[in-house]
């Protein structure tokens, strides 16, 4: 009974280990849909169709809590997953995604002109902005596509992924902070950090864990479902060597497998 984390491709193993590094009794089961990233510039039905064929594979592979890291897939999917697929497949199964938590790290913040960064798909079915202003309707919201910076990333090309954040970054010049809203962000954190230094980057490795955690806390009947033996499965719908290196730099001792 594992707890499953789902990302588009690989910048979801960055919430992982950040997941683990909180929560590290629970076996872990991640899954990199790889072979169809990215899913921000994919239309709605197709990131549907791709995000509940990995909900299936999970759940086939005992997973009792899934935390879907991809923002594109929690923006679009995440409720339909939640009222829809979850009831009727899997009621005994929890689907959490990551834009909530998020939303409620900045508002707690109490700052009034909040900046996102996301993916096409992210940034269109505004629910960065529609979450912020349920919690906040008095704030402003600067909502902004960067589609360069994911291939950037995925192609190991931080030089380039420095030379877009440092265009992007005037953009949210006036904001007070920041959601990084891409999984794969957390990997450039930095670089925000360093052209805006005055705007708190809000990045979600840094609040996945803490509100898993809190989660866990509130909800007795899920925690004691979780197997806790400590183990990791890292699987993906594309093995390839460039995958292995990626999963690399962020654990050492990482194996990923092609989904069965
Ligand atoms: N994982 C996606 C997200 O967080 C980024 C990569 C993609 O476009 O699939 O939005």
């Amino acid at each position: 009974m594992k707890i499953g984390v789902f990302d588009s491709g690989l910048g979801g193993l960055v919430i992982t280990k950040a997941l683990i590094k909180t929560l590290p009794q629970y076996d872990y089961l991640y899954y990199g849909d790889s072979a169809h990233l990215p899913y921000g510039d994919k239309t709605s039905g197709t990131i549907l169709n791709y995000t509940l064929q990995a909900m299936k594979y999970m759940i086939a592979q005992h997973c009792k809590l899934i935390v879907i890291a991809c923002n594109t897939a929690t923006a679009i999917t995440l409720r339909y997953i939640q009222q829809r697929f979850i009831p009727i497949y899997a009621p005994d199964v929890k689907v959490l995604g990551v834009v909530i938590p998020t939303v409620e790290t900045a508002i707690a913040q109490n700052q009034t002109h909040i900046g996102v960064i996301a993916t096409n798909a992210t940034v269109h079915s505004k629910i960065y902005t529609t979450e912020l202003l349920k919690l906040n309707p008095k704030c402003t919201v600067t909502e902004i596509a960067a589609p360069e910076l994911v291939p950037a990333i995925e192609a190991d090309d931080f030089a380039r992924a420095a030379e877009i954040t440092h265009r992007y970054a005037p953009y949210f010049g006036q904001c007070q902070s920041l959601i990084l809203g891409c999984t794969h962000y957390p990997l450039i954190k930095d670089y925000f950090r360093r052209e805006l230094p005055n705007v708190s980057i809000i990045s979600q490795d840094e609040l996945m864990g803490e509100k898993l955690q809190d989660y866990l806390r509130r909800h007795s009947e899920i925690e004691t479902m979780l197997s806790k033996s400590a183990s990791r499965e890292f699987t993906v719908s594309r093995s390839d060597c460039h995958a292995q290196q990626v999963a690399k730099i962020l654990f050492e001792d990482i194996k990923i497998c092609q989904a069965a």
